[in-house]
């Protein structure tokens, strides 16, 4: 195993597991000493979407063998969110089964966050639950969905409404996937990369900051700062994994972006790109309720924008928009639960923002056409 490799540590008592990070977890042949413990003995079922498996899915199969797995077949669903509903997990369910999965066998995600969101719930019900595997292969899977348990699909009802919070026994990030991710993909990640740095770490945007556009191509650099990520996130799970209190702090602009996705009819901007307008909009109220200073409001916009990011949505309603974030899923009887920015590095959870600021931040973020 080369030494570049980092581990971070989920730490949930017997159901704690190590996520390893490195741009050469494949080539190096450091996957076969990480899966094997899960592997070997028992049959695999690789859960992947029509755009990874073609790319990667033999790699892992073979990888599997080569592990001690008795047997390895696939379940691949048509790419995209709108795959991520109940019908796709009965596929993948009778896909395990036809293939003889039985308890002791394991379902590894690969593929981003629709994968990892499937495959995990699959494996949680799948006879009562059986083991699971993550390797997330978008940005945005490896520094969020990748981290934390949650696992879900959609109904025609609203976005992630059933779900299980079911940890995997291991995850494996490897950069190099990233190299054929979509350049808008990588912004997405990014957006995601930004939160964590705006809440927790002061030095990693500093990082982030100087590190220009290099991070789009840079695997090796890339790795470190998602290990770091990851740490950050794996800190706040460990201590508050089912969204009490604590971890509510992770839907930084995500109150703001949510809204935008649903008055989009999710056909417009991206999640993450959406968060980063979200996050733009959370520091912008921030500094009109005076809890953060403008520059840091100002670096924060040209972070994201440096990342691709858009920091402002055209072509929406600000009265549509406040009335979508009122009905949030995590809203407390209509009343938006607000992540606010105190400072780089440092924020809260608000649920007494007045009506009228947040008005005037969407009536600021919005541009008219
Ligand atoms: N469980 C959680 O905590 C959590 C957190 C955040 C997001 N999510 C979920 O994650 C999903 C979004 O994740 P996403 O942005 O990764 O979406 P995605 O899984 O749809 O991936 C984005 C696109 O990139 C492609 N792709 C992925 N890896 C690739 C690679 N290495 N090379 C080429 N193409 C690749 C995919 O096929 C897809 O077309 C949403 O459904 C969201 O709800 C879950
Ligand atoms: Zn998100």
């Amino acid at each position: 195993m080369r030494a570049d490799m980092e581990t971070v540590k989920v730490s949930l008592g017997a159901r704690s597991y190590d996520i390893s990070v490195a741009q050469d977890i494949f080539t190096s042949g450091a996957s076969v000493g990480l899966l094997s413990p899960f592997a070997k003995g028992v049959k695999v079922l690789i859960v992947s979407d029509s755009n990874v498996f073609p790319l990667y899915g033999e790699l892992l199969a073979r990888t599997l063998l080569v592990a001690g797995g008795s047997g390895v077949s696939e379940s691949v669903f048509p790419a995209g969110e709108t795959s991520k509903h109940l019908a796709t997990i009965g596929d993948i369910c009778r896909d395990a089964a036809r293939a003889g999965l039985d308890r002791g066998s394991l379902i590894v995600g690969l593929g981003g966050g629709v994968v990892g969101d499937m495959a995990a719930f699959a494996a949680s019900i799948y006879m009562r639950g059986i083991r699971c595997v993550q390797i997330p292969t978008s940005l945005l899977a490896m520094i969020d969905s990748g981290v934390g348990g949650k696992t879900g699909v959609d109904l025609p009802e609203g976005k992630n409404l059933v779900g299980t919070f079911y940890q995997p026994k291991a995850v494996l990030m490897d950069t190099l996937f990233l190299a054929s991710l979509p350049p808008r993909e990588m912004s997405n990640g990014f957006a995601e990369l930004i939160k964590h740095a705006v809440l927790f770490d002061r030095a990693l945007f500093d990082e982030l900051e100087a590190a220009g556009d290099t991070l789009f191509r840079d695997h090796a650099r890339l790795a470190s700062l998602v290990a770091r990520s990851c740490a950050l996130k794996a800190a706040v799970v460990s201590r508050d994994e089912q969204e009490r209190g604590e971890r509510m702090l992770l839907n930084l602009g995500h109150t703001f972006g949510h809204a935008i996705e649903k008055v989009q009819d999710y056909r417009g901007l991206e999640h993450g790109e959406a968060v980063a307008v979200g996050t733009a909009a959370a520091a912008r109220l921030s500094v009109r309720l005076g809890l953060l200073d403008a520059d840091s409001a100002e670096k924060i916009a040209v972070l994201l924008r440096q990342y691709r990011l858009p920091v402002t949505v055209s072509g929406c309603e600000p009265a549509a928009l406040l009335a979508a974030m009122s009905s949030d899923k995590k809203a407390v009887s209509g009343v938006p639960r607000i992540v606010l920015p105190l400072a780089i590095g440092r924020a809260e959870v608000r649920t007494d923002v007045p009506r009228e600021a947040i008005e005037a931040v969407w009536e600021e973020v919005c541009e008219r056409s």
